[in-house]
């Protein structure tokens, strides 16, 4: 089965999603490490209580702190990665070494609405439509070939938090499909950005992952 790590920065809701897919037996990847760049990060606990083994690196240079996520990614056989809420932009060394191999989640339908505060973005200018975007990551911000995405309704009463809460519901449902089509080697790269997922592939690895049952922690 593929290995991968997960790169956080924060609460780990995409993180928990994922280790909550695996112990119904519903992520077919296994994740190896837990990185976060945020010694308090929420998401680490969440990490522990499913026995993931994590790493604090400090991103105070952004060269070191590359450096030793990739001899911890070596150590770990990561075949991918996944950045799931993970807040620092990677330098493009970083990402030729995993190329074509690291995983991101966005808030928002790209190319609409990149960088921060995605959601607070579709409701300024007046979307009736956002939505959530899983795509590979190259050096720009949010820029990468997309994979899979969801849209989501803006309603007329709808807050940042409100929004942002039905957002992320659809977030945690696309990060695992992802991180399955990862796990099936089923996702080609056409031209220079457009994704084409080998449906069939994915039905063969599908049939052929066992179904694991897992205790959910507590
Ligand atoms: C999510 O909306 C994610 O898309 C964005 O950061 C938010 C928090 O993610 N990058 P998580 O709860 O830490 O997974």
């Amino acid at each position: 089965m593929k290995r991968f790590a997960v790169l956080i920065s924060g609460r780990g809701s995409n993180l928990e999603a994922m280790l909550l897919a695996r112990a119904r037996g519903g992520l077919f990847a296994d994740p190896v490490l837990v990185i976060s760049n945020k010694s308090d990060a929420p998401g680490l606990a969440v990490a522990q209580r499913h026995g993931i083994p994590t790493e604090i690196v400090l991103w105070s240079d952004r060269e070191s702190a590359e450096q030793r996520c990739l001899e911890l990614l070596h150590r770990q056989s990561a075949d991918f990665i996944v950045l799931a809420g993970f807040m620092k932009v990677l330098t493009g060394g970083f990402i030729d070494a995993y190329c074509h191999r690291i995983l991101n989640i966005h808030p928002a339908l790209l190319p609409s609405f990149p960088g921060v505060h995605a959601q607070r973005q579709a409701l300024k200018y007046g979307a009736r439509v956002t939505g959530c975007t899983t795509h590979f990551v190259d050096a720009g911000i949010d820029t990468g070939p997309i994979i899979l995405q969801k849209a989501v309704p803006v309603l007329p009463d709808d807050t940042e938090e409100t929004l942002s809460a039905r957002i992320l519901a659809c977030e945690h449902e696309l990060v695992v499909e992802s991180v399955n089509l990862f796990a099936a080697d089923c996702l080609m790269i056409d031209g220079d950005r457009r994704v084409r997922i080998d449906g069939e592939k994915f039905k063969r690895f599908r049939a052929e992952c066992p179904a694991r049952e897992r205790t959910v922690p507590t």
